[in-house]
């Protein structure tokens, strides 16, 4: 089916879809994302085929209300309970211990489920409809580019899904921030569109890394992800060198500074601003994947703020490709 207006006749057909086991791309604040019933354990191995992701990588669920947060999470925790009324509903994701009611395949085996209330008026409506809690991850093929317009999830998943949802472009342009809460404390399992710093106001310091670092629980632990059809690096001196005569497109953060003939030049925020950075990252990505050029090089950015998500999903792009 191709790309509808997100209207309400259009999201009351997409929750009908969704009730029927089938699959609907729909936007939220972050990026699109691909959308089944999540209590429906076949629904949601849908999921998996369309986007050939691996089964191991388990699934985000989006709630509309507290009482459906309620009805798939087990636990007493005063600290999501503070993190849920300061941040939600908005790009944070909670890993807690999950209830019954949540099938295996939506978390991949796991005890726990990762759970969110995203800030975006079509994704809440869509989920009221439904009134179940929708599994989504991004709504693009496994490792590739994350979507943040219809046109984005067109292109990669276009023909193999039942409804895109139009909903315009997302405003944060990055993932949520993912976090673990447990008796040993709070983690971060994957830098996103809510600073850290915002959360460690009320959480303390956030430890980095989980105890269980063989078993990926997160694309944070993933080698590589995130990355154009096209060689990405950081800018160095040994890809202009390797390019040399090649088409070479260029992101930088706040002003174009490197002195070569580059065939498109992309800045990420022309003020400074990490927000704005943010929510161009992808955009620009996709747009490099449809000009002509054979390589890619951005700038770093300083990893605070959104900076760290920002840089977080260069590195895993870049690491693809070693240019
Ligand atoms: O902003 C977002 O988070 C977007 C929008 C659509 O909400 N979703 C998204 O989903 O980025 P996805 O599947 O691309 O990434 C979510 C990640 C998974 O890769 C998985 O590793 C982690 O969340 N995750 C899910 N359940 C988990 C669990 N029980 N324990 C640890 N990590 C979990
Ligand atoms: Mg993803």
């Amino acid at each position: 089916m191709p790309v509808v207006k997100a209207n309400n006749t259009n999201i009351s057909k997409a929750a009908r879809i969704i009730k029927n086991a089938g699959l609907v791309a729909f936007p939220t604040e972050t990026v699109y994302g691909l959308g089944a019933d999540g209590l429906n354990p076949i629904a949601v191995a849908k999921i998996f085929e369309t986007k050939s992701r691996p089964k191991f990588n388990p699934l985000i669920l989006h709630v509309s209300n507290k009482k459906m947060f309620r009805r798939i999470t087990n636990y007493n925790s005063q600290l999501a309970e503070t993190l849920i009324k300061k941040f939600w509903p908005g790009p944070l994701t909670i890993v807690l211990p999950k209830k019954d009611i949540v099938p295996d395949i939506v978390t991949a085996g796991n005890p726990t489920v990762a759970v969110r209330m995203p800030d975006h008026k079509v994704a809440l409506e869509l989920i009221e409809k439904c009134g179940v809690p929708i599994a989504a991850p991004s709504a693009n093929d496994f490792g590739r580019l994350s979507p943040t317009t219809a046109q984005h999830v067109a292109k990669q998943l276009g023909g193999k899904i039942d409804m895109i949802l139009d909903g315009g472009r997302c405003s944060v342009g990055v993932e949520s921030t993912i976090i673990k809460i447990d008796d040993g404390g709070v983690y971060l399992l994957r830098p996103g569109g809510l600073p850290v710093e915002y959360i460690e106001k009320y959480t303390g310091k956030i430890k980095r890394k989980t105890a269980d670092t063989k078993k990926p629980v997160s694309p944070g632990q993933l080698p590589f992800h995130y990355a154009p059809n096209i060689p990405i690096g950081f800018f160095n001196k040994r890809a202009f060198s390797k390019y040399e005569g090649k088409k070479i497109g260029a992101i930088f953060f706040e002003k174009a500074k490197a002195d070569y003939n580059f065939s498109s030049v992309k800045i990420l925020s022309a003020k400074g601003d990490l927000r704005e950075a943010a929510a161009n990252l992808f955009l620009f990505l996709h747009e490099f994947e449809s000009e002509d050029v054979d390589l890619i090089l951005v700038e770093r950015v300083k990893e605070t703020g959104l900076g760290e998500a920002i840089m977080n999903r260069l590195k895993k792009a870049v690491k693809r490709y070693q240019v």
